[in-house]
């Protein structure tokens, strides 16, 4: 192709993989069919993103650079400023992703709200509903006052010029995805066009010191370029997750410049908005049935966070050849594997029966910490004894039986003590860590036997 002219290059929306030619399969993802053709106008990569522009700097000593308080903003949203790792950095860009429908655009227009009551200037940018729907949304979540701004444009040069002339504190960009800029001729949610908009929001955020919040949809059907391709871009990438039926949202911080990416912020879904919970795992056992056999609670390790989350078997007789296994919340071959070591080691006959797991709240969880868990929930099931209502469990469970230790058990242990466990099962190797938590009896095992003698 002529120099200076456009040239053609497919990228894969999902992750950004770019070739010369199309392909089924990307290389860099593995999805399949996700190869779209773009125009780039030769040198525009590049150029368009450049951060600092005008005098040149010089390598500074590393020992010399002073280091002043880091200009954080609260934004007044206690599980938000966790994850963001103590509140917002001044400059800072920041990626909000989720599926659509979880409540990306509810929990920032919320921010904005409190930040804008706070006194600081907002500017809220969105290229998907009207003035109206926004205001429509805004009077479920409360009053708002003359601080926030409301800009309805997917034309990003608007959106600069109206940056530059505002000079906001904070603004939103939702979503990234409806974002488009004439110097790219690619449709707005493509890869270029995407990375081409983060680019000028960087400049923005570092040059201007703004704080910037882009909302970007998970895709899976790679329409739309996923928030992954400007993954590397921006300085904290936290996601939104959550069962679409169940109320609670989870914020996750998966890439944080400013703080640890362990933490998670717990929110619920209400009529007025999102509402933060302050103790998830009186949440997630609200509900929980007295004196039924096959439930136990166990404590799950979030980040930092402890969460006490109920873990619920049924076992019964098969009717058919092939027994029947279903599990939600969890691994099915874990738990697969885990009946195998029930029945090698405690000889429960488990092989004609159906088994079904189940995390109740509709949460995941792949720690090995509920094994234990597991197991004492489908042995409950399975003879039918109720399993004591203040108990709960926590330990690895191996293949030949024995309970193995897990990390942060003091935490779990306070956890249970906080929410008026009497019990707590853990493994005896642990027990070392825990000998100064007194209020709650705690019980070592060292293996499934142990375990399963105290129902
Ligand atoms: P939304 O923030 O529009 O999602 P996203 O921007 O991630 O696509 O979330 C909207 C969903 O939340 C919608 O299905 C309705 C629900 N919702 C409530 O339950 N209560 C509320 O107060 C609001 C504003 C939304
Ligand atoms: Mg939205």
């Amino acid at each position: 192709m002529a120099k200076g002219k456009n040239a053609t290059v497919f990228f894969c929306q999902n992750c950004g993989y770019e070739s010369s030619k199309w392909m089924g399969q990307c290389p860099g993802c593995h999805e399949w069919n996700t190869f779209v053709e773009e125009t780039i106008a030769s040198g525009v990569s590049g150029k368009n993103m450049k951060i600092h522009t005008g005098e040149r700097k010089k390598p500074s000593v590393l020992s010399e650079i002073s280091l002043e308080e880091e200009d954080r903003l609260s934004t007044h949203m206690k599980e938000l400023d966790r994850v963001l790792g103590g509140g917002l950095v001044r400059g800072s860009l920041t990626l909000v992703g989720g599926d659509p429908g979880i409540g990306k655009s509810t929990l920032l227009l919320q921010v904005c709200r409190l930040l804008a009551l706070d006194g600081r200037e907002v500017l809220y940018v969105s290229g998907e509903e009207s003035l109206k729907q926004i205001k429509l949304r805004a009077n479920r979540i409360g009053e708002f006052n003359e601080h926030l701004k409301l800009f309805c444009e997917t034309s990003l040069n608007a959106i600069e010029d109206s940056i530059r002339n505002e000079k906001p504190d904070v603004v939103v960009i939702d979503s990234i995805q409806t974002m488009y800029s004439e110097a790219v001729s690619s449709a707005p949610g493509s890869v270029s066009q995407v990375r081409e908009a983060t680019g000028v929001l960087l400049q923005l955020a570092k040059g201007l010191n703004i704080s910037i919040f882009i909302v970007g949809h998970v895709t899976k059907e790679g329409t739309v370029a996923g928030p992954r391709v400007l993954e590397h871009m921006v300085d904290t990438v936290l996601y939104f997750e959550g069962d679409r039926h169940a109320s609670y949202r989870i914020l996750r911080g998966v890439k944080n410049r400013f703080g640890s990416t362990n933490e998670i912020g717990v929110f619920e879904m209400v009529s007025d908005g999102l509402k933060e919970v302050e103790n998830p795992s009186e949440f997630m056992l609200s509900g929980k049935p007295k004196e039924a056999s096959g439930s136990i609670v166990v404590c799950s390790m979030e980040g930092t966070r402890p969460m006490l989350i109920e873990i619920q078997a049924l076992v019964c007789h098969s009717n058919f050849g092939i027994p029947r296994r279903q599990t939600t919340g969890t691994d099915f071959n874990r738990v697969n594997l885990l009946m195998a070591v029930l029945e090698k080691r405690l000889g429960l006959q488990l092989g004609s029966c159906d088994a079904y797991v189940n995390i109740a709240g509709g949460i995941r969880i792949q720690e090995p910490a509920i094994d234990l868990g597991i197991v004492m929930a489908l042995v409950s099931s399975f003879k039918n004894r109720p399993i004591d209502d203040g108990l709960i469990a926590v330990g690895e469970v191996g293949l030949s039986g024995e309970v193995r230790g897990v990390s942060m058990i003091q935490a779990r242990v306070q956890e249970a003590k906080k929410l008026g466990f009497t019990t707590c099962v853990i493994p005896s190797v642990s027990m070392e860590a825990v000998k100064e938590i007194s209020g709650i009896r705690i019980v070592g095992v060292e293996s499934l036997g142990d375990a399963i003698g105290l129902l």
